[in-house]
């Protein structure tokens, strides 16, 4: 199975570190995020003049009028997103918000075959060419998170990198009847949610909150279904709210 990992690759005395430290930060973290995090480096991501090996820090890729469209979201970010996700070898992933393609490169380290979209195109290009430096498996195409990827459809994982007010609907038609979404959602605070499906319903199994760049087309719904949820975070998200 094709991990990954580039052949001959050694590990450095600061990948070590990070993942010593996000082990500290992280407590509780899979051996196989961390795993991840060991065989992938942050530093072929990275663009010059910032620290990949920074745990909490993110590192702006994109801007548009002075606000970061796109960031590598910090380590102990991505860390707490693949242990939300609980990624099986062999799982379909769609990642919606490719960025660098770090972490779909992590998502791939696990033994999953990984299509990631992102929505700005240059950044689809140089994400390829590090990916494809890196030896990784992982796929980038350009796309449009509000629609999803229909053609490698249905999807055991399904990971946004970008907050959206809702889940946008193909997600039930995208995945499978057992899959598990991490997304983070915004209200008035933003938290990313573990949503596990069974059938018609989502539950929410865990929540953190964080900052993400927004989910680009995505507008908020004042009279929608879910404009009103209660509790914040919600406890379970239906395909069919209303019935
Ligand atoms: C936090 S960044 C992703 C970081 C990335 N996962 C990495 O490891 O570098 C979020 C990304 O979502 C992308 N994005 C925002 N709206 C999108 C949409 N509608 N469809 C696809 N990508 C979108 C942004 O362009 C941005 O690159």
């Amino acid at each position: 199975m094709d991990t990954g990992e580039r052949p001959g690759r050694q590990q450095t005395p600061a990948r070590s570190a990070l993942v010593r430290e996000l082990s500290h930060r992280v407590p509780g973290l899979d051996p196989t995020v961390l795993d991840a995090f060991s065989r992938v480096d942050r530093a072929d991501f990275v663009p010059p003049g910032f620290d990949p090996y920074d745990v909490s820090a993110p590192v702006p890729l994109a801007e548009v009028d002075g606000r970061a469209v796109s960031t590598i979201s910090a380590p102990d970010m991505v860390a707490l997103m693949l242990q939300q996700a609980e990624i099986l070898p062999g799982d379909r992933v769609l990642e919606v918000g490719a960025g660098s393609g770090y972490s779909a490169a992590l998502m791939a380290a696990h033994g999953a075959r990984v299509t990631s979209i992102e929505i700005i195109a240059e950044l689809v290009e140089s994400a390829r060419a590090t990916l494809r430096a890196c030896g990784s498996p992982a796929r980038v195409m350009v796309g449009d998170g509000m629609a999803g990827r229909p053609e490698d459809a249905p999807y055991d994982r399904v990971v946004f990198t970008c907050a959206a007010h809702r889940l946008p609907p193909w997600v039930w038609t995208q995945t499978t009847d057992r899959a598990r979404v991490v997304i983070p959602l915004r209200r008035d605070s933003t938290y990313c949610l573990a949503l596990v499906r069974d059938a018609d319903v989502f539950t929410c199994v865990d929540a953190i909150p964080c900052g993400f760049v927004p989910l680009i087309g995505d507008v908020e719904d004042a009279s929608g279904p879910d404009a009103a949820w209660s509790p914040w975070p919600p406890r379970t998200l239906s395909r069919h709210p209303s019935t």
